[in-house]
Parts: C-alpha cells; sequence; structure tokens
C-alpha cells in the first residue's frame, strides 16, 4: 500500500511508522490520520509482526500536534468529526493486537502528545516537549488529552498541562510517568528497537493477552478486571506457546515460541 505523509517501514518483526510531514513538524491533518489508520489496519492483521515503533520525520518534532491550518476554518460539525476521526485512530494504536511503541524525538504537542499516550510505551529523546496547548487556541484537546493525560499522570498534574498549555522537558515528563525511559537523540530509535525485539521474543499470545487484560481491566472494576485476567490466563493454555515456555523451563532450554 502506498503512503504520502506516512513512512512505513519492516525490521523483522518490527514496523516503524514515520509520521512524514517535516514542514509542517509532523503535524496530523485528516489525510495523515486515514493513512495511520489504513497501516494500522494492515499491521494489526499481520500475525508475524511482534511490534510497532511510532515516530517523527527530521530531528524536530515527534507529531507538533493536530494541523493547525487544515482545521481554522472548520465548522463546528467538521470539527467534531474531525476530534472523532483521531480518537478512532488513537483508539485503534491503543487496541493493536501488538505493542505501539512511541519514540518521541521532539515535540509531541496536542495531538503528538495524545497520540504518544495512546500507544503502549513511551520512550523519549532528551529533545522531546510534551504539552498540550490546545488552549493556547481556544480549544480544548480533542483527540482524547483530556482522558488518557489524567489516566497516566493523575488528575492534579493533568489539568496543571491542559489548564496552562504549559510544556514540559523529556525530564519532566520522565518524572511525572508520561514517558518509561529518555535517551540522547541518536540512542532513541535503536533503544526502541531493542525493546520491540526484547518484547518480539516474549510468547506473542501471552503479550497480545496481556495487553488486552491491561486495557480492558482498566476499563473495569478490580474484581472483574481479575476475573477478566483469570479468564485469559486460561486460555493461554489453550496454545502451543504455553506448552512450550513451560515445558522448555522444565527441559532447561530457552523456549521457541510459534504465536500459537
Ligand atoms: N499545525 C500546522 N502547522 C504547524 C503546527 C501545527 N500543529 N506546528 C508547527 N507547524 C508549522 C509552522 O506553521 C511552521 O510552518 P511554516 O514554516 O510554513 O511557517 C513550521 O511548522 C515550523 O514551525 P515553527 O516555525 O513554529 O517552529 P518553531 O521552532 O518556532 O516552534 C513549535 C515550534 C513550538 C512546536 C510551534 O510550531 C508550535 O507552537 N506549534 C503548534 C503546537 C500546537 O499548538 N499544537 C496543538 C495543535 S491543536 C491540537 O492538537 C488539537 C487536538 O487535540 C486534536
Amino acid at each position: 500500500m502506498s503512503y504520502e505523509n506516512i513512512l512505513l517501514e519492516r525490521e523483522g518483526a518490527v514496523a516503524v511508522i514515520t509520521v512524514n510531514r517535516p514542514k509542517a513538524l509532523n503535524a496530523l491533518n485528516a489525510d495523515t490520520l486515514k493513512e495511520l489508520d489504513r497501516a494500522f489496519d494492515e499491521l494489526g492483521a499481520d500475525k508475524s509482526l511482534s511490534a510497532v515503533i511510532i515516530t517523527g520525520a527530521g530531528e524536530k518534532a515527534f507529531v507538533a500536534g493536530a494541523d493547525i491550518a487544515f482545521m481554522k476554518d472548520l465548522n463546528p460539525v467538521e470539527a467534531r468529526n474531525f476530534a472523532l476521526l483521531g480518537q478512532a485512530v488513537l483508539n485503534k494504536i491503543e487496541n493493536l493486537p501488538q505493542p505501539v511503541i512511541a519514540a518521541v524525538n521532539g515535540f509531541a504537542l496536542g495531538g503528538g502528545c495524545e497520540l504518544a499516550m495512546a500507544c503502549d510505551i513511551r520512550l523519549a529523546s532528551e529533545n522531546a516537549r510534551f504539552g498540550q496547548p490546545e488552549v493556547n487556541l481556544g480549544v480544548p484537546p480533542g483527540f482524547a488529552g483530556t482522558q488518557r493525560l489524567p489516566r497516566l499522570v493523575g488528575k492534579g498534574r493533568a489539568k496543571e498541562l491542559l489548564y496552562t498549555g504549559d510544556m514540559i522537558s523529556a525530564d519532566e515528563a520522565y518524572r511525572i510517568g508520561l514517558v518509561n525511559k529518555v535517551y540522547p537523540a541518536a540512542e532513541l530509535l535503536p533503544a526502541a528497537k531493542a525493546l520491540a525485539e526484547k518484547i518480539g521474543s516474549k510468547g506473542p499470545v501471552a503479550i497480545r493477552l496481556t495487553k488486552s487484560a491491561v486495557n480492558q481491566g482498566l476499563e473495569m472494576d478490580a474484581a472483574r478486571g481479575m476475573a477478566y485476567e483469570a479468564e485469559v490466563f486460561g486460555l493461554s493454555f489453550a496454545t502451543e506457546d504455553q506448552k512450550e515456555g513451560m515445558g522448555a523451563f522444565l527441559e532447561k532450554r530457552k523456549a521457541e515460541f510459534k504465536g500459537k
């Protein structure tokens, strides 16, 4: 499939998506969101894929937000539909069967911060900057920043960022739990790939079931979340991976998972 606003590369069992509009600091317009939607459909259906990395083209930005030039003259209905499109794409990323790692290599503002928050794990370069500056433009966030940010960093810190529009450094984002780790810029992608490969060496079905249990469970109360976990734990015993994983441990050899 061909794309104009994103790049999609495969390296073994890992896919790298690069949002590729460096002249607009990789801002997300509707066409770019639709391409991301198609790309994640393609990747989600690929059983040979163990993880996806998403990053931004150039050295300055991951994604500097939704595209302000695209949004400026939208009417209320079009703006609502644009928010729904962005939310649907980010929900698809959040619920992709495989883990998605955000390699945040610069500005991650507004829709860019929201995109990073939809990923399973966020790694950042030292020059990354995070924020939800929508209030500077006279609008609230539209791609679920009001929902994912408080869930990640807590209500008080989220409201401070959402109400002030302040940008924070990668170190501050690490301190408040918005990113998992911070790397010198040149080490960011290699670190993301190493993490993707490490995850890829584990039981693929177990990873998918674990992702589902965390995501679904967080939307339930603890008792129902635990019941769901017990279901997916039981389900894993119907797989060859479970027999291989436990058999290999007892035979003191490395497991060779097949994802079945
Ligand atoms: N949309 C459209 N174009 C953007 C953009 C965006 N979000 N962010 C940057 N650009 C464009 C600039 O207009 C500029 O284009 P020209 O060269 O044609 O003038 C180019 O990218 C480079 O940007 P700057 O010259 O501004 O670069 P800078 O280094 O001086 O500043 C910045 C960098 C601080 C990131 C600044 O560009 C900025 O503040 N960008 C806007 C960030 C923002 O407000 N994001 C939230 C958008 S709203 C949103 O996302 C809503 C939602 O939740 C769905």
